[in-house]
């Protein structure tokens, strides 16, 4: 029984002293970077396609995050533009809509559930670690908003780009295609992370979507 217990007190004065390391470590971290360098501006958009615009904030562009589990992005999409599918295998994200109409933000549950919501200004959505999601612009003028991550990398993988890398032979079976089907899906599929939205809301928009992308990536976020 005493002995127990001395097992436990070493194991908790080891943590403790573990802990202690780690905090005074990052402390002085902390303390060697320079003021200047707790804040940032992202130059102009560092992700862009039609269909939207983003600006990353991890510890490979902003040094500072390093060891504070933290991360953010910046969006801004177009009229009817699409971040398309993908998940961050290492973080949650907590999406705020600073300017957004028609806000489509959704997810596939473990159990295959779609969860879809529209949001508007001033909402929050979440992103749970390791799930498919997308957000949608389904207004007609563009939407911004910014999403942070518990981890100072996403660690970020389309979903359509990754599994079209598959095997072909992995890809018919799994899609339930022939060849001819899939040489057409793989040869149309988009790669990039913005994706400018379906034809109908396009129309709906009335060629809205016809806005030169560098009119609107990021500068709104930065007039904020
Ligand atoms: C997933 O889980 C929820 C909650 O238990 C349930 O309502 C839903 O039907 C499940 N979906 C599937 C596809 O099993
Ligand atoms: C492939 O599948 C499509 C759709 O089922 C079918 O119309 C087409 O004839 C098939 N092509 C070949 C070469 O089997």
């Amino acid at each position: 029984m005493a002995s127990r217990k001395a097992i436990l007190s070493l194991l908790l004065a080891l943590a403790l002293s573990v802990r202690g390391l780690e905090s005074d470590d990052l402390s002085a971290q902390l303390e060697a970077i320079p003021d200047s360098d707790f804040v940032f501006t992202p130059t102009p958009s560092n992700v862009i396609s039609a269909g939207g615009a983003s600006q990353r904030r991890t510890s490979r562009e902003w040094e500072a995050l390093s060891g504070l589990g933290i991360s953010q992005t910046s969006f801004t999409l177009q009229p009817c533009g699409l971040r398309a599918p993908h998940i961050h295998q290492m973080a949650t994200g907590l999406l705020y809509a600073i300017d957004a109409k028609a806000l489509v933000v959704g997810f596939v549950q473990e159990n295959g559930t779609s969860v879809e919501n529209t949001i508007a200004s001033g909402a929050s959505a979440v992103f749970p670690q390791g799930l498919v999601h997308y957000q949608f612009n389904n207004a007609c003028e563009p939407a911004t908003y910014t999403i942070t991550y518990n981890n100072a990398e996403g660690g970020t993988v389309n979903i359509v780009p990754a599994l079209m890398k598959l095997p072909k032979a992995v890809v018919m079976s799994a899609l339930g295609v022939n060849e001819t089907i899939y040489e057409a899906i793989v040869g149309e599929a988009p790669t990039t992370n913005f994706i400018q939205g379906p034809a109908e809301c396009l129309q709906r928009c009335g060629g809205s979507s016809e806005t030169s992308l560098a009119s609107v990536a990021g500068r709104r976020l930065l007039e904020v």
